[in-house]
């Protein structure tokens, strides 16, 4: 391996490690919580590892090595259990017992102490009560069935963030994916709006099915912290959605320096932020879990596979975020991760087109962009009538394509576009 590729095994990079590994047992998405720092008791039927044994220099920390460990140690717990083989002692069982709590010692000291269950209530009470009891992995995904009602089931209990879920399009798919029993993590700039949103999710859901946290994904630092607070509450991830996005209209002739950057910063950086620390994550946890495929997905636009009038900044960066998927997609192929995007047309029914002060309906008004328009029903008449099937995209649409990207493990850095055949590949 690379020296340059060489990563410390910390707290974060073991999370996804060990929640690989039992993704890798159980082809079953396991929601994994760390204990606070300072915990020393090691519970009786937790699987104790040390990454940095004595008899080893410090450069061992390295995280492909404290994989091989974690691997060696989970077997060899595993031929302790069931000498005849585990496979013969799951089948008496009815079902393969693993352990629920995994400790990390490093030269004996207590590194961290996880604890792994079905969903994200049941991990946070095992946590809570340190109950060590071994888990029974009786459970498994629903078969894939080729029936649209059934699609949803590629998402349940899997772990996905969706950035921007605070409103609009964001807030449908968070409010279908914990509908189809996903836990989403909503991540916003606006925290308010996405704290607000999960509480509505969670009591509509009635169990933890939203997790609200804040992002700027412009910021790196910001993406960053959101990754590592997200590895810290559930463990791991299986599904990104890179949904955040802006919209400044304005003409090549007129449009500030200004505005330009703060469209592209968001959608065109942000996608590649976000995309980095996903593919940084799935990288690791792939380690360990080397069949599960993970998702990246780009809510691009319509705007991405043609230009818009009067509206440069955000076609721009709608078009490199294409580019960022294909070229995401070649690389990131080697560790399952499938990169694609969905591109929307126009979403008439969320506060981007229709907020009365500053909506794409009132500023394509003033900018002129529809020839005549007088008023916001001109404008609104003028778009549908460019739609052959003389609509909006709505959010079940956005839905559909979501799930079959998901479904579809033969399919890597598309642009899946969504636009009542407005826009039709070549
Ligand atoms: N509305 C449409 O017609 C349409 C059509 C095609 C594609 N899209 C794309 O869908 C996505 C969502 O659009 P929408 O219409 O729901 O927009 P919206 O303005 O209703 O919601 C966007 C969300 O992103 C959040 N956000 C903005 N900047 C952020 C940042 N820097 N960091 C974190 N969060 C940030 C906002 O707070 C908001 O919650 C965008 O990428 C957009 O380009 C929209």
């Amino acid at each position: 391996m690379e020296r340059a590729e060489r990563r410390r095994a910390d707290p974060a990079a073991m999370a996804l490690l060990i929640r690989g590994l039992y993704i890798n047992t159980g082809r079953y998405p396991w929601v994994l919580m760390q204990s606070p720092p300072g915990e020393t008791g090691i519970p009786q039927e937790a699987l104790s590892i040390d990454i940095a044994p004595a008899r080893y220099d410090a450069h061992y920390l390295d995280i492909e090595y404290a994989a091989k460990i974690l691997q060696d140690a989970y077997t060899a717990w595993e031929f302790d259990r069931a000498p005849a083989g585990a496979e013969a002692a799951a089948r008496a069982e009815g079902g393969k017992k693993v352990p629920s709590c995994v400790v990390v010692k490093e030269a004996d000291r207590v590194q961290g102490m996880y604890w792994i269950d079905q969903d994200f209530d049941a991990a946070k009470k095992r946590m809570e009560a340190k109950n060590d009891t071994l888990l029974t992995e009786n459970v498994s995904l629903a078969p894939l069935r080729f029936d649209v009602a059934h699609r949803a089931e590629v998402v349940k209990n899997k772990i996905a963030l969706v950035t921007g879920g605070a409103q609009g399009i964001g807030a449908f798919i968070a409010q279908s994916l914990a509908a189809s029993g996903a836990l989403v993590v909503i991540a916003d700039c606006n925290l308010e709006g996405a704290e607000t949103l999960a509480v509505q999710i969670n009591a509509k859901e009635k169990r933890t099915a939203a997790i609200p946290l804040a992002v700027n994904v412009a910021d790196e630092a910001s993406v960053d912290a959101l990754f590592k607070t997200l590895i810290k509450t559930v463990g791991g991830l299986d599904i990104c959605i890179s949904n955040a996005g802006v919209l400044k209209a304005g003409s090549v002739l007129e449009q500030s320096l200004h505005d330009f950057t703060f469209v592209t910063d968001i959608n065109y950086t942000g996608f590649f932020l976000i995309a980095k620390y996903a593919g940084l994550l799935f990288r690791e946890q792939h380690r360990t879990a080397p069949h599960w495929k993970t998702d990246i997905i780009q809510i691009n636009s319509k705007s991405g596979l043609e230009g818009s009038n009067r509206n440069g900044a955000y076609a721009g960066g709608k078009f490199g975020g294409i580019g960022l998927t294909k070229s995401f997609a070649l690389e990131l192929v080697d560790y399952n991760i499938k990169v694609n995007a969905i591109c929307p047309g126009n979403f008439f029914d969320g506060p981007l087109w229709s907020d009365p002060e500053k909506g794409l309906f009132v500023q394509y008004l003033r900018t002129g962009k529809v020839p005549g328009a007088k008023h916001i029903a001109d404008v609104k008449a003028y778009y549908e009538a460019r739609v052959p099937m003389k609509r909006g995209c709505t959010g079940p649409d956005v839905m559909r394509a979501i799930y079959y990207i998901i479904e579809q493990e033969y399919e890597t850095g598309q642009a899946l576009p969504v636009t009542g055949g407005q826009v039709m590949l070549h």
